[in-house]
This record gives structure tokens, C-alpha cells and sequence, in this order.
């Protein structure tokens, strides 16, 4: 993780106070000044003085510079700048030199300077303490000690919330609560989100009792899911970033409203035609010994009986 290796990177900087990031005094670009002056061949030992003068006094304006932006530059920016001077510097030296060569180690060095200073101005801007709300210590290289330091950005809403979420859910749903803010990733050293709840109905409908809220789950996870949402899962529910020691970093609320399902009753299917439950498609004509083939029967014998009648009577 991001923030276990900026711990490590914490712990090199204790053990070996000589590493020095910042781009006046970065390492890499002091080698490579020294390492200038050192091959400069058919100078005199003035020159060579005079030139050591000109860097000596750039390192003098980079830190003036880094002053006018708070002083303090984060380990990414800082690396930015510094590759940029390099590879201008190491073309730079590659060029053939003239009998100016001073003149031109000047105009290098004023170039380092306003690399520094764009790369400060976007940090400035952007990078220094982005947490607009909340608790963060941000790692970063002080340009006057060059040494990395905590630097405490207290936003002026502390301790206030870092928002407030109203969230209306249907019974058997599925809600993501989650706490995670992009400054989260800054932070150094061990962190967890408390996650508390308090239900709908218990106590004023507010968030400020914190006492009051139950502790629902502590993790390293900024969210949770809460699936099939019971109707008295609603309620409040508090997310707090926290270290081992306590301290708040961030807080953020969710105020989690959970309508009920509407249970239908069964819709009547409508029926065209209903048929009784025994109901089978044989013709009504067949005879079967009931009482309608007896009445059928009487009929077909009296009409035969009126026949034979008929035709004793007229021959
Ligand atoms: C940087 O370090 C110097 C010297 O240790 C100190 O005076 C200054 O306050 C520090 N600057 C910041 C921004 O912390
Ligand atoms: C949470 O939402 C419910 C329902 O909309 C509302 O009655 C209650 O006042 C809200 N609570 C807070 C603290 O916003």
C-alpha cells in the first residue's frame, strides 16, 4: 500500500538525515553541479570559484522561491521538478560551451529556478493540503530544513462533517454506504473507518449525540453494503475515520429512510367462461340412465303407441 511505503520512506529519511530531497540541496542535482565544476577543463581555479559562486547562490533563490509557496513541497512534485532540471541540465552540458560559459551556467540555473517554481505553483494550488473538510497530516519535504515533516492541514470546517447523505431505499434493497474521500490515500500510519448507526426511531432525529450511536462495524474497507434492507434498518449512520489513538480525520452521515414493499393482495384472474369442475366435452344426446332418458324414453314410446293408434284407426 501507498501509505505503508511513504511510512518506510518516513523511516529511511530518520535513519539517514543526509538525504537531502529538496532541488536545492536534492542529491542528485548537487552531484551533478559538483561534477560540472569538477570536469570543466581549461578553466582556471577562479572560474571554477566563480561558477561554484553562481550555483551556490541559486541554491539561495530556489529556497527563496520555495518560500513564497509555504515553504513545503510534496515528494511527487518534488521529483517532477528535479527530473525536468536534470534532463535540461544534461543537455545542456552535452552543448558545446563558449568563452560565456558563465553567462550560460547563469541562464541554467535562472532555468532551474523557474522549473521549481511552475512545478510549486500547481502543488500550491492543488496538491497542499487538499482536504477540504476533515483532519490531514500530510507528508511533506520542508524547503528550508530539507527534511520531511507532518504538515497539519486543519480544515476551518473541523470538526464538522464532511457531508450529510440523504438515501431512500426500497424494503429488500441493497445500499452502499461509503466514506472514502480522494485525500484519504494521503494519510500516513494506521487508519480505520468506525462505522455507528442509531435507528429511525430512538432518540432526536439528529446526529449530534454521538454517544447515543451503536458501533456497527470497524474496518479498513471505506464501505459497507447493506443488503436486504429491513424496514428498521433505516435510521442514522455515522462513518468516522479514525487512528489508534482516536483522532478524527474525517466524519460523514447517512441518514438511510427505507420504504416498505407494498404488499398487493391477489388480483382476481377475470374468467370468460367457467366450466364445472367435472365438465367434459361428450354430447349432451348420449343417453344416460337418468331421469331425462326415462322422460325421453315415455316420449318415444307414447309416440310410437299415437302411431299405432294412427294406423289402426285410418288402415
Ligand atoms: C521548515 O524548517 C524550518 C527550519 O527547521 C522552520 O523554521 C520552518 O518553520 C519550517 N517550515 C514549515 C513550513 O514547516
Ligand atoms: C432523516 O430523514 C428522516 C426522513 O426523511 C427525517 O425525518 C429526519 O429528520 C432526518 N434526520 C436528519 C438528522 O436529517
Amino acid at each position: 500500500m501507498a501509505a505503508s511505503q511513504l511510512s518506510c520512506l518516513l523511516l529511511l529519511v530518520c535513519v539517514l538525515p543526509a538525504v537531502e530531497p529538496c532541488l536545492q540541496c536534492d542529491r542528485v542535482i548537487k552531484y551533478l553541479h559538483d561534477d560540472f565544476i569538477d570536469k570543466l577543463t581549461g578553466d582556471t581555479l577562479q572560474d571554477q570559484a566563480d561558477i561554484k559562486d553562481i550555483i551556490d547562490h541559486a541554491y539561495v533563490t530556489y529556497k527563496e522561491t520555495s518560500n513564497r509557496f509555504h515553504g513545503v513541497i510534496d515528494p511527487t512534485t518534488m521529483y517532477r521538478a528535479r527530473t525536468e532540471y536534470q534532463s535540461e541540465f544534461e543537455r545542456f552540458w552535452k552543448d558545446e560551451h563558449s568563452s560565456y560559459i558563465k553567462w550560460e551556467i547563469i541562464m541554467i540555473v535562472v532555468k532551474g529556478r523557474q522549473i521549481l517554481e511552475k512545478h510549486l505553483k500547481i502543488f500550491d494550488g492543488e496538491g497542499l493540503c487538499p482536504n477540504k473538510c476533515g483532519l490531514l497530516y500530510q507528508t511533506l519535504i520542508n524547503c528550508t530544513s530539507c527534511q520531511y515533516e507532518l504538515h497539519t492541514c486543519l480544515s476551518t470546517t473541523y470538526p464538522k462533517s464532511c457531508g450529510e447523505h440523504h438515501m431512500l431505499m426500497e424494503e429488500g434493497g441493497e445500499v452502499v454506504l461509503n466514506c472514502y474521500l480522494s485525500w484519504h490515500s494521503l494519510i500516513t500510519g494506521q487508519v480505520e473507518y468506525h462505522y455507528y448507526w442509531r435507528p429511525q426511531n430512538v432518540g432526536s432525529q439528529t446526529f449530534s449525540l454521538v454517544s447515543s450511536f451503536e458501533t456497527l462495524v470497524v474496518t479498513t474497507e471505506s464501505k459497507i453494503v447493506l443488503n436486504q434492507l429491513q424496514v428498521d434498518e433505516a435510521g442514522l449512520y455515522l462513518c468516522l475515520l479514525k487512528d489508534k489513538h482516536g483522532t478524527v480525520f474525517s466524519q460523514i452521515k447517512f441518514n438511510l429512510t427505507i420504504y416498505p414493499l407494498l404488499r398487493t393482495s391477489p388480483v382476481p384472474i377475470p374468467t370468460m367462461l367457467s366450466f364445472p369442475v367435472d365438465y367434459d366435452a361428450k354430447p349432451t344426446w348420449v343417453l344416460h340412465p337418468n331421469t331425462n332418458n326415462i322422460i325421453v324414453g315415455l316420449v318415444i314410446v307414447i309416440s310410437l303407441a299415437a302411431i299405432i293408434i294412427l294406423i289402426t284407426l285410418f288402415g
